[in-house]
């Protein structure tokens, strides 16, 4: 059953659809597809919020919203069973699913009388502030958590979970009798979630007779617990407090005491597993509970690996590796139940495709079969790039790292001077452009731009020092690994043409975009700027990522940190406001008004400095989008602006 997103401009809106699939084993071996059949057909999915299958019997339950109401429903092989209308209940406010949060929020007297508009706010509460979880978690407060009784149809708010955390990521433990769940601590003040690997958390097990215990370490980030098959073992990830936003991870098992099944890898050797970067899947044990599987970027691309619990050895699953052509440069892990894994692949020319394949025994390696190849590939040339620093900006506390870059263009030369190229940058500044199907890209491509993708030091896939090397350079090394880039390219490639280049990027992007038509005014023709950093200094007053501002200008966060002349001046000198007076190339911004994590005055500070001078500056403001403009109308506003952009000023 697998289900897919899909945008609908008509609807404005993304559309879930779902399908299903029927695989056929060979009967004398199981562990070999016989028959895929024909998919059934894509059936919509009308208002589910969480949906989830029972391991046993065949029941399936879903949180569903109808307008404003949300219902929990029981279905099993006769139809609906059981549907509780959890807003006429009244016992929690909204549930909601986030990658972090996946939980029941707190009917508490202020957030939850605020929601329904009920009787218990008192006049003074009502102007209290009430602190959340910053982007994209905006009125997400205190989360609890609840366990509903199906036969009675109670619903219960667990009361045990510490009051300094916020609850989330939460699994039943053998025999349903406790939880594991993950707390955030949110004292003294709650720091953004999204994007960000390096929050104080723990793990935590309360049984459902009200003991709840702390069972992972202190001082420590912790995410993603899963239960081995039969129960008795208990993974997760771990990280470091502070630091780095998001970094390379441990993969830590807890079975009776803790170990580490897999470190932190400071500097992967070239081919080999670079670390942990992303979330496991919600299922990632094989069967006999003997190894583990999950996704993870390497370098420009994103691999399956399987570890061996006991060894410890990691080995990749892809067929990468022994395909030289590597048809897919993106491989994710979605599940794997009872041994079969099912992955999504993309490359930049062949958007994702679903492929199915059984965990391999011993030296064996997997035999994939695809599900069903994509409506349509495209013929673009894609290359990957390896980059090395000059010596002059090799990092000193770091040397030696290199870097990489990926270059997608179009299979026919269009121009008889060459193929522009638009520099796109991606934010973070730790994750990654692996080589997988990007719309943005295959849009540009498809209008007869090269697009040069740059993975700078500091991105995710290249090792622990690779990120930390990043730390109090920003604004100067990711700036000259992003030019180095573009050189290389333009050196390998004389289809390119040198005379028309852009950039563009968001966020950590942005900022190094505007950096670059600062640093190199006579270089780039255009730019287009999404929620970009353009003053640290001011920035530090509004992100919700306080920490990282400090961190990224190479600075200790402390909670009670009260800025200084010495870090605001620091944070100043490595922006790009600093530079904006040289930039000659014309600037495209689009700005959300509700972005919490770079607000919009720091584009709007840009904004002026080139109003000012004359300088052409256009700027699209969505009051109603956050930090990733994601809203579908949004996207597509930005997207034909920015083509349009591009096209004019190249
Ligand atoms: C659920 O309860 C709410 C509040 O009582 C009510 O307004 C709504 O109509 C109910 N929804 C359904 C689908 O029964
Ligand atoms: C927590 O860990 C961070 C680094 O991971 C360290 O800088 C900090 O001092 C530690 N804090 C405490 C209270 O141990
Ligand atoms: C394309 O890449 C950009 C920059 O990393 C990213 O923000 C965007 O989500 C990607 N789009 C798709 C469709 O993957």
């Amino acid at each position: 059953h697998a289900e897919w997103i899909q945008t609908d401009l008509v609807r404005n809106s993304r559309l879930r659809y779902s399908q299903q699939w029927t695989l056929i084993a060979d009967s004398n071996n199981h562990k070999n597809i016989r028959t895929v059949l024909p998919p059934g057909p894509c059936s919509p999915l009308s208002g589910e919020l969480l949906s989830e299958l029972s391991p046993t019997r065949g029941l399936r339950a879903v949180v569903r919203e109808t307008g404003s109401q949300q219902l929990l429903e029981i279905w099993d092989r006769h139809g609906l069973r059981k549907s509780l209308n959890l807003s006429a209940l009244n016992i929690h406010g909204r549930v909601y699913d986030d990658i972090r949060l996946p939980v029941l929020v707190r009917k508490h007297t202020l957030i939850s009388s605020l929601l329904y508009g009920d009787v218990f706010v008192s006049t003074q509460d009502r102007s209290v502030y009430c602190e959340d979880w910053g982007e994209a978690l905006t009125s997400k407060s205190v989360p609890v958590l609840c366990v509903v009784d199906l036969h009675h149809g109670e619903i219960d708010v667990l009361q045990s979970v510490p009051q300094d955390v916020s609850p989330g990521q939460a699994l039943w433990a053998p025999c349903s009798q406790a939880v594991f769940f993950v707390g955030w601590y949110h004292e003294p003040f709650r720091l953004g979630l999204k994007f960000c690997s390096n929050r104080r958390s723990a793990l935590f097990r309360l049984s459902l007779d009200g003991h709840c215990e702390c069972i992972s370490g202190d001082n420590l980030s912790v995410s993603c617990p899963r239960l081995s098959p039969d129960g008795s073992t208990l993974i997760y990830l771990q990280g470091s407090v502070f630091g780095p936003h998001n970094q390379c991870l441990s993969l830590d098992l807890k079975s009776g005491k803790t170990s580490t099944m897999l470190d932190v890898v400071s500097r992967p050797q070239t081919g080999d597993f670079a670390g942990v970067y992303e979330a496991l899947p919600s299922h990632c044990w094989s069967a006999d509970g003997e190894k583990v599987v999950f996704s993870s970027a390497v370098r420009n691309w994103k691999d399956v690996f399987m570890v061996d619990r006991g060894t410890k050895k990691v080995s990749s699953l892809s067929d990468n590796l022994s395909d030289l052509s590597k048809v897919y440069g993106s491989w994710k892990l979605l599940t794997v139940q009872r041994d079969l894994m099912v992955v999504c692949c993309s490359s930049p020319n062949s958007p994702p495709t679903l492929r199915v394949g059984f965990l391999p025994s011993a030296d064996e390696t997997v035999t994939w079969r695809t599900l069903q190849q994509p409506v349509t590939t495209f013929d673009y040339l894609w290359t990957v790039l390896d980059v090395t620093p000059t010596s002059d900006e090799d990092n000193l506390r770091y040397p030696g790292l290199d870097f990489g870059a990926i270059l997608v263009k179009p299979s026919h030369l269009l121009c008889e001077t060459g193929t522009p190229v638009v520099v796109f940058i991606h934010g973070g500044p730790h994750s990654q452009f692996p080589v997988e199907w990007n719309s943005t890209t295959a849009g540009l491509v498809e209008l007869g731009f090269a697009v040069l993708m740059v993975n700078y030091r500091g991105s995710t896939g290249f090792g622990q020092d690779s990120i930390l090397s990043l730390i109090g350079q920003v604004g100067s090394q990711d700036v000259k690994d992003v030019q180095r880039a573009v050189m290389a390219a333009l050196q390998n490639d004389k289809t390119l043409d040198p005379k028309r280049l852009a950039v563009i990027g968001g966020s950590h992007g942005g900022f190094l975009s505007c950096h670059l038509i600062g640093q190199y005014p006579d270089f780039y023709r255009a730019c287009a700027a999404r929620n970009p950093v353009i003053n640290a200094a001011t920035l530090l007053g509004t992100s919700d990522i306080v920490d990282w501002r400090y961190t990224s200008a190479g600075f200790q966060f402390s909670y009670d940190n009260i800025p200084t002349a010495e870090t605001l001046a620091a944070m100043l000198l490595k922006s790009p406001i600093t530079h904006a007076a040289q930039i000659k190339a014309p600037v495209l911004l689009m700005l959300g008004g509700k972005d919490r994590r770079v607000s919009p005055h720091q584009g709007l500070e840009l904004y002026k400095v080139l109003k000012s001078r004359g300088s052409p500056v256009r700027l699209l403001w969505f009051p109603e989008d956050g930090h990733s403009l994601s809203r579908v109308d949004t996207q597509v506003d930005c997207f034909l602006n920015t083509v349009l952009w591009l096209t004019q000023h190249l």
